[in-house]
């Protein structure tokens, strides 16, 4: 039993090679395929990062608008997924429904499960990227009640989904490009993370040769923790309870009170130990949000800077290197975006697509890949003999 090493929570084992993603936690920098995520954030949009971590480079114009437009050739659920849906109590989780219908996409796609196939590999990647916003929209609609919105292809895919998600019937809907390049940004910032728990989830799960949508279902459900994705969603329900300014010291006390298990949420990070590059984009992101939407003095944003403030010079939070992550920011401005808060962790869910896939494309064409399967160190019971149940 001593053979293995134990590394409970993966903290020192590298699970794969890759060369996707770069993250120097204690510098706070994050590359995809060697450009920085600011850069990415700043200059490009959503299809190019996709684009980029797909095929490793940027695309040149030519390339960059083939990829959109058979990005955008997919971007239509199969007609008999509107059925599929209605099967979910209407007030079920968007993500419960996300875990679903993503799997249930095996089914609809027989053609694109041939993952020795490299042409079918891209096609099951393109459609992935390209349903997952509409599914995410009909979630969201279901959950509300409303009829879904199907695609509209002449728009971006960031625009294409916020109409997805708000356009109503018989209303006239135009998407504000400043909302929809803030849309586009925070799906870019949440495309790719190395081997966070959901993608080696979704690595382990792909190590069998499993099929690839169902593969995703296996990522989404690991996103779905607060812990990882669902932060977003307990960091603006911590700001909305916290409130006002003044009761700040009361939530970081509890938050170093080593007896009581709150945790400031998004605060803190396995891999930073430095400030969360993409936490400062995703700040800048959401004060352009709130201009634009002319909301002033946004009593969240409020409670939100100042607590940074705190923490960031309180001893215990510089002693444990915790600092603001994606998720302290991400949640303010999707709030303003007109997302509840149910919905936080789908928006994340829909842009990491992406990254898992391919992570999931670079393990399958991997000559070395194995499949993953950790030892344990047993402490169980040594070997007993079996005792008859009327002698127990
Ligand atoms: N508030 C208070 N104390 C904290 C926090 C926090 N947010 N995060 C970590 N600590 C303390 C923790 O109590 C521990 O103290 P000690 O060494 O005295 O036991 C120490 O810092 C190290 O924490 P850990 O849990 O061993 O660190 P980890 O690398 O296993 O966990 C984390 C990383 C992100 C799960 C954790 O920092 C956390 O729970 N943060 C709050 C939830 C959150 O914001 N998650 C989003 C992560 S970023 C997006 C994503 O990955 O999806």
């Amino acid at each position: 039993t001593g053979k293995f090493t134990y590394d409970p929570g993966f903290t020192s084992t590298a699970s794969c090679e890759s060369k996707i993603t770069f993250i120097d936690g204690d510098n706070g920098i994050l590359l995809h395929r060697g450009y920085p995520i600011d850069q990415l954030a700043e200059h490009g949009d959503f299809l190019e990062t996709c684009y980029l971590l797909l095929y490793g480079e940027l695309p040149n114009k030519t390339q960059k608008a083939d990829f959109d437009y058979r990005v955008t050739h997919h971007t239509m659920v199969h007609e008999q997924m509107n059925r599929f849906f209605t099967g979910f109590r209407r007030d079920a989780h968007p993500m419960a429904i996300m875990c679903g219908v993503a799997g249930a996409l095996s089914a609809f796609y027989h053609d694109s499960t041939d993952i020795s196939d490299e042409h079918q590999r891209m096609v099951a990647s393109l459609r992935m990227i390209a349903k997952m916003p509409t599914i995410a929209a009909m979630a969201y609609k279901y959950s509300i009640g409303q009829p879904f919105v199907y695609p509209k292809n002449d728009l971006d895919y960031a625009s294409n989904f916020l109409r997805m998600c708000f356009a109503v019937p018989c209303e006239e809907y135009e998407v504000n490009p400043v909302l929809a390049r803030a849309m586009d940004r925070i799906f870019i910032l949440h495309a790719d993370h190395e081997q966070n728990a959901s993608t080696s989830t979704v690595r382990l799960a792909g190590s069998s040769g499993a099929n690839p949508f169902a593969c995703i279902a296996a990522g989404i459900a690991c996103l779905w923790g607060p812990a990882h994705g669902g932060a977003n969603e307990a960091a603006l329900n911590m700001l909305a309870e916290i409130g006002t300014p003044d009761r700040i010291p009361e939530f970081i006390d509890r938050a170093k009170d080593k007896d009581d298990p709150f945790r400031l949420m998004g605060f803190g990070h396995r891999v930073y130990k430095n400030y969360d590059p993409r936490a400062k984009i995703m700040q800048k992101t959401t004060h352009e949000v709130l201009g634009e939407l002319g909301i002033k003095d946004d009593p969240m944003l409020e409670v939100a800077m100042e607590l940074e403030q705190i923490a960031l010079t309180d001893e215990y939070f510089i002693e444990k290197k915790l600092y603001p992550n994606i998720d302290f920011y991400s949640g303010i401005t999707l709030k303003a975006l007109g997302f509840p808060t149910n919905m936080f962790t789908v928006l994340f869910a829909l842009a990491r697509t992406v990254g898992w896939i391919a992570q999931w494309k670079e393990m399958i064409e991997d000559p070395s890949q194995k499949i993953g399967r950790p030892r344990q160190l047993y402490t169980g019971e040594p070997q007993r003999d079996y005792i008859p149940l009327s002698k127990r």
